[in-house]
């Protein structure tokens, strides 16, 4: 699939990234094997009210990626397939993590079709790990004091928690048998 030019194959990947998770991660590195750049690129909506400013979330996928010269990081308003067009992307890239993804990408993949035949659409599937993961259930999970520490990088960790003023939760909650046995075996607590 890589196709040469002097820059060398270049893919978009759109979304709002409101805010990227370990998800959108694993698709661009997914991405990376079979296009030299990819370009994630935000979607700036006024008809949207994200938690994160379009700034702050070009600046975490900078923090995210920092260092990496072959994943870029933008903005566009308008059609997507123009955006793509303009910067010589001959390739969206969207990731479906279940069935219930397919209909609207697929009616998404159709439709930019039609606007720029030019512009093919590749679906990647994330490790199956974050098949359920999605940026509206990391924000509600982590404004309810659930930890999302193993489905979004660092980075988003820390804003989330700069954003809703409550910190960061580090381990698991310890189910109740565990906890009861570790109390037991020190030699405190006693059975409820
Ligand atoms: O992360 P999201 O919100 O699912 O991303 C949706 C996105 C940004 C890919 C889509 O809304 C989009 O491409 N919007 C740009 C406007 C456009 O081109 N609309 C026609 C799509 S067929």
């Amino acid at each position: 699939m890589k196709r040469s030019n002097r820059d060398g194959s270049l893919a978009v990947f759109p979304g709002s990234f409101d805010p990227i998770t370990n998800g959108h991660l694993d698709i661009v590195d997914r991405g990376l094997r079979l296009f030299d750049r990819v370009r994630m690129a935000i979607l700036v909506n006024p008809d949207k009210q994200p938690l994160f400013t379009v700034e702050e979330r070009v600046a975490i996928i900078r923090e995210a990626y920092r260092g990496n010269p072959r994943i870029e990081v933008d903005t566009f308003s308008g059609l997507l397939v123009d955006y793509a067009q303009r910067v010589g992307a001959s390739v969206i890239i969207r990731g479906i993590r279940a069935i219930s993804d397919f209909e609207y990408e697929f009616q998404m993949a159709l439709m930019n079709r039609r606007l720029n035949p030019q512009i093919e659409t590749v679906f990647m599937m994330p490790a199956e790990s974050y098949s359920y993961v999605s940026s509206r259930l990391v924000k509600e999970v982590f404004q309810l004091g659930g930890r999302v520490t193993d489905v979004v990088p660092p980075v988003v960790e820390r804003r989330l928690s700069d954003k809703y003023g409550t910190p960061v939760r580090r381990t698991p909650a310890a189910p109740r048998a565990r906890r009861r046995g570790r109390a037991h075996q020190a030699g405190g607590g006693h059975e409820a």
